[in-house]
């Protein structure tokens, strides 16, 4: 029996945060294991056929999987992310244009633009922590994208809380009530936007991000966001969004966006550790060529540790390998296991970006935002734009003079999400 197990695994998740499930799989040495979490059953599962068993609805539904606390700062009540079936493909159409190329571009080239206007602005200053610099370009390039008004000094507010709703989502200390503060605080903004749009006050940019979700219809299923979670609500399948429901899919666009600060740093603590990458990236942004800017990014979402797992209840008595699990019991994947899996990838923990320019990442091998089809499933609708920003502001960023002092750059990984602990203070010399 693995030492783990004499003591309660929840507690154990808290103490040993992303090691948690792989150490439990590796003790076992091997890709699925029964373990209880919060008094229930759970199974954990690993590798590519066991996301086509986790993603196969038949086998696990969201609805009511999710702890409250969870909802109540990273993803907001009556999300996307909770929804099963009919009433999530429906949901999730209003945010499948996101995986097209214009939008694509579209928000990269907002954020570029951004990330332009405060380098100088760094320059100017003694230091910069590139997490909270980045949080701030990415929320004003992606609210200009979306169409979202932002008045001159919002983005700093916005950015902080964005950011607090991820950071505060695994915990149960301060972070998590700042996490609360700052959700209900962004809500209620973003309803008051959607509502202005409703009546003609605010004029949203026609096709954009605010435009679409003002508009969107769920054809099939509740569309109140009830608090409880369960599906019975008082809005008919046809009505537009609650405007709260709105502000939390409009939130579902831009908070994960402004996420991307936690890869840019991780894309700065790379370029640190491994110089060598940097001018290969910054000559791809003086030619044009993304090749290698790309696998960059995938080694990034790869390496560095995010989403730890993902879980969803058996929706039937289920079978894995040999390993059951009761129906209304946990399924787990483990994300950072499988990205980490030898079986998958060699010398795991080296950080390579190589490995993805001769074997682009194969659909459910590399898990870093979900596994199988976005268009079907839950996989993040986001993972198109999140590798084109930030191959483009790796890029950008290996192409900016800066120094990078002493400070703390150890990643705890027993804090959930983690990050370089100082954040990466960086120098900026004038251009
Ligand atoms: C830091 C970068 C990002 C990471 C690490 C990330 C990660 C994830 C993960 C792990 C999931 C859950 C998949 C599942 O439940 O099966 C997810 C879902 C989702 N992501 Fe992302 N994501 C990122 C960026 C984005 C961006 C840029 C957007 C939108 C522009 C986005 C929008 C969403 C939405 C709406 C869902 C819910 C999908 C559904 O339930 O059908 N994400 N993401």
């Amino acid at each position: 029996m693995s030492p783990h197990r004499l003591v309660p695994e929840s507690l154990a998740l808290l103490t040993e945060g992303y090691a948690w499930l792989p150490d439990l799989l590796r003790a076992e040495n091997d890709t699925a294991l029964n373990l209880r979490v919060l008094g229930k059953p759970a199974l954990a599962v690993r590798g590519p056929e066991a996301v086509r068993f986790f993603y196969d609805e038949q086998h696990v539904r969201r609805h009511g999987a999710l702890p409250g606390p969870v909802l109540s700062t990273l993803f907001g009540h009556g999300a996307v992310h909770t929804l099963d079936g009919d009433a999530h493909r429906s949901r999730k159409a209003f945010f499948l244009p996101l995986l097209e190329d214009d939008a694509v571009t579209g928000a990269a080239e907002h954020i570029v633009a951004a990330w332009d206007e405060a380098v100088p602005r760094w320059a100017a200053r003694p230091q910069v922590v590139l997490f909270d610099a980045v949080a701030r370009v990415i929320t004003t390039g992606v609210c200009r994208w979306a169409g979202v008004p932002l008045a001159e000094g919002d983005e700093e507010q916005l950015a902080r809380d964005l950011s607090a709703m991820v950071d505060g989502f695994a915990t149960a200390g301060p972070r998590h009530f700042r996490a609360r503060r700052a959700r209900t605080r962004q809500e209620k903004r973003f309803a008051g936007l959607i509502e202005a749009v409703r009546s003609g006050v605010v004029e949203a940019p026609p096709g954009s991000v605010l435009d679409r979700v003002c508009r969107h219809r769920d054809t099939s299923g509740d569309t109140s966001g009830d608090m409880s979670g369960e599906t019975a609500g008082d809005s008919a399948a046809g009505d537009v969004l609650a405007p709260r429901v709105a502000a939390v899919e409009l939130l579902n666009v831009i908070r994960p966006t402004v996420a991307l600060s936690w890869f840019v740093a991780f894309a700065a603590h790379a370029l640190h550790r491994r110089p060598e990458n940097r001018e290969r990236l910054a000559s791809g942004l003086r030619s044009g060529d993304t090749a290698f800017a790309t696998a960059f990014a995938h080694e990034v979402r790869r390496f560095y540790p995010f989403a730890p797992f993902l879980g969803g209840q058996a929706v039937t008595d289920l079978t894995w390998q040999g390993r059951t699990v009761p129906a209304g019991g946990l399924v787990l994947l483990d994300v950072y296991g499988q990205n980490h899996d030898e079986r998958l990838y060699k010398d795991p923990y080296a950080f390579r970006p190589g490995r993805f320019l001769d074997h682009p990442p194969a659909r459910d091998e590399l898990i870093p935002q979900g596994g199988a089809d976005a268009r079907t499933g839950h996989r993040c609708p986001g993972e198109a734009m999140t590798v084109g920003i930030l191959e483009t502001l790796a890029q950008r960023l290996a192409a900016l003079e800066y120094r990078v002092p002493p400070q703390d750059l150890t990643i705890p990984l027993n804090r959930i999400p983690t990050r370089p602990r100082s954040g990466m203070l960086i120098q900026v010399r004038t251009p």
